[in-house]
């Protein structure tokens, strides 16, 4: 089968700024990659790039086979829904989603049915007749989302699609997001800049770094397996322990750290080496306890402080010479985690991911 979307070395400037720098990629038909990058790294860019609103300088882009290049938006049967979703406000809701139909010469008979249908999509039934100002900020989105959908747009690009949401409504509307793009059953790219969104709503993520793609992967293999220091921040907080490898075992190695602490990680080609041990993968237990069972790694700390996430807490612990190490655990009453108390650390061989150090050159400022 033919892949529904082909990038071949595609390379967009702007002026001085190569806002995408020689990208490739494919995305398999019925297939919802997440795009994910920091602020100006070219997200926006690669949309408009598929959708024809831009003409790359260099490469080429084929949807489902056809070589989509130099034609314009309207042939190419794409759904946009754009970063600053503009519904038009001098329509009605029912008006906004009819618009591409109309716009694309659809039977008139059919548009009501079409709409209402769309409506129930995103469970906005009986709104047709409000206006945009009738309507709150996750009502509109959603408006927004069923005129991008409305004319069964084999591709359907969504570029921040849950943005200026409050943090709750934002949950809510991806899990609804998700069901939807399933319930339509088309190729979908969703632009995020937010890694939670990226991983809960696309199948493979693409992780995007200064107008390139750095890294492609399941949700949890770029969360679990990042490639390099950028990858490990971007996705989630990690804990950095700069260390040294001692000697070498079968399948693991010893390492020694900067601050003298002693571990076992997964074997690195390199001695200079950066772990990466994410936070929710150390356990905390009494200072006085026994080693915790499988943690090879464990070692008397220090609470320094706690900050309260509402079901979570993020512990900072201080390790004797110096290594600060944040904890995330449940927040459960009454276990006396707090600041000033001895506590001991465990984390076991397969929570850290070893890098060599020379991976460690700072990221590229953000174009
Ligand atoms: N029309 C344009 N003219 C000049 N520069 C542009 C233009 N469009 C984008 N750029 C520049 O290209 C780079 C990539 O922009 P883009 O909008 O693709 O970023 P983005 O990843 O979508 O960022 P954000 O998360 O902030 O939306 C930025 O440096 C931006 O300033
Ligand atoms: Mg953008």
């Amino acid at each position: 089968m033919n892949n529904a979307v082909e990038f071949h070395g595609i390379s967009r400037r702007f002026g001085g700024v190569t806002a995408v720098d020689d990208v490739s990629f494919s995305i398999a038909a019925g297939e919802t990659v997440a795009l994910l990058g920091p602020s100006g790294c070219g997200k926006t860019t690669i949309l408009r790039v598929i959708a024809g609103f831009e003409r790359p300088d260099a490469g080429t882009v084929s949807i489902g086979g056809r070589n989509v290049t130099a034609l314009k938006p309207y042939e190419r049967n794409v759904g946009l829904l754009f970063q600053h979703y503009a519904l038009f406000p001098h329509m009605t809701v029912a008006e906004n989603i009819a618009y591409g139909l109309r716009h694309r010469g659809a039977d008139k008979r059919e548009i009501p049915d079409r709409v209402e249908a769309m409506l129930a999509l995103v469970r906005l039934q009986g709104f047709g007749a409000r206006r945009p100002h009738q309507l709150s900020g996750g009502q509109q989105q959603r408006v927004a989302l069923a005129r991008a959908l409305a004319t069964r747009p084999s591709l359907i690009l969504l570029d921040e699609p849950l943005s200026a949401l409050d943090a709750k409504l934002r949950q809510e509307l991806r899990a609804e997001l998700k069901q939807v793009l399933a319930a339509v059953n088309s190729t979908a790219m969703v632009v995020t800049h937010d890694q939670e969104e990226a991983m809960s709503l696309g199948e493979r993520v693409f992780l995007m770094q200064s107008g390139r793609i750095v890294q492609v992967g399941t949700p949890s293999d770029v969360y679990g397996r990042p490639d390099t220091r950028f990858a490990a921040d971007f996705m989630g907080r990690t804990n950095w322990i700069e260390a040294q490898v001692t000697r070498r075992e079968t399948g693991f190695a010893r390492a020694t750290s900067r601050s003298g602490l002693s571990l076992m990680v997964p074997d690195c080609s390199s001695d200079a080496i950066d772990i990466c041990v994410r936070p929710e993968n150390i356990v905390l237990s009494a200072a006085d306890a026994a080693d915790p069972d499988g943690m090879a790694n464990s070692a008397k700390g220090r609470i320094l402080n706690v900050a309260l996430l509402g079901a979570t807490r993020q512990i900072l612990v201080e390790m004797p010479g110096g290594q600060q190490l944040l904890v995330m655990q449940a927040n459960r009453v009454g276990d006396g985690l707090d600041p000033g108390k001895a506590v001991r650390i465990g984390f076991p061989v397969a929570a850290c991911i070893t890098m060599p150090a020379s991976n460690r050159a700072a990221p590229n400022a953000s174009i």
